[in-house]
């Protein structure tokens, strides 16, 4: 299965340059008082996370390159890094990164049905991205809610209790730029036992 997470190339994106941002170059400050000052390499995972999140959704070699820098550390232990996380893109992603949970709470409460439906509403497959760069679709593994299954996460949003309905209408909507609800989509409290709130 092809996810953007487990992808072992690198690459730029033509003409891409990577400088990071003044706000972003005032968090750096702020997360590498964290550390001790010979240990500033331990904030990789939080800047490749800075990283991301300033190049769209993914991490260039550049970009790469540049928290190496940073951290005064070499490129192939920032690369080691990103590349044993699935959480770091190493290719471009779509706006809206969507990841179904498929494991077994998931699974057994209808998960098969939200990927039959994100394939057909993005039109692209599992691991792909749709054509208008609106949307990537990915299976993941427990995304740890699986209390409101079945659930999926949009970038860094939850969105829980989905059956193929909801589902659906909730991609069309952002599909069209509405506003969507996030959480519980059936209007459960946190993790609230459903016999209570439909009594
Ligand atoms: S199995 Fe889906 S959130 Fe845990």
């Amino acid at each position: 299965m092809h996810h953007p997470g487990t992808n072992n190339k690198v690459y730029n994106k033509i003409n891409s340059k990577f400088e990071w941002t003044e706000d972003n170059f005032n968090k750096i400050k702020k997360i590498l008082k964290k550390y001790p000052s010979n240990k500033s390499q331990s904030a990789v995972i939080p800047l490749l996370d800075l990283a991301q999140r300033q190049n769209d959704g993914w991490l260039s070699k550049n970009s790469m390159e540049k928290v190496a820098e940073t951290l005064s550390m070499s490129y192939i232990r920032v690369l080691e890094v990103a590349t044993f996380y699935s959480m770091f893109n190493l290719e471009p992603i779509g706006k809206n990164f969507v990841q179904i949970c498929r494991t077994t709470p998931c699974w057994l409460r209808g998960s098969e049905s939200l990927s039959k439906v994100a394939q057909e509403v993005c039109n692209t497959k599992i691991g792909g991205t749709s054509e208008d760069k609106k949307f990537t679709i990915v299976e993941v593994e427990c995304l740890g809610a699986c209390c409101n299954a079945p659930m999926i996460q949009i970038n860094d949003e939850y969105f829980e209790d989905l059956d193929a309905d909801n589902f659906r209408k909730l991609l069309i909507d952002l599909k069209s730029n509405k506003s969507i609800k996030k959480g519980s989509q059936i209007g459960r409290k946190s993790s609230q036992p459903e016999r209570d709130f439909n009594a």
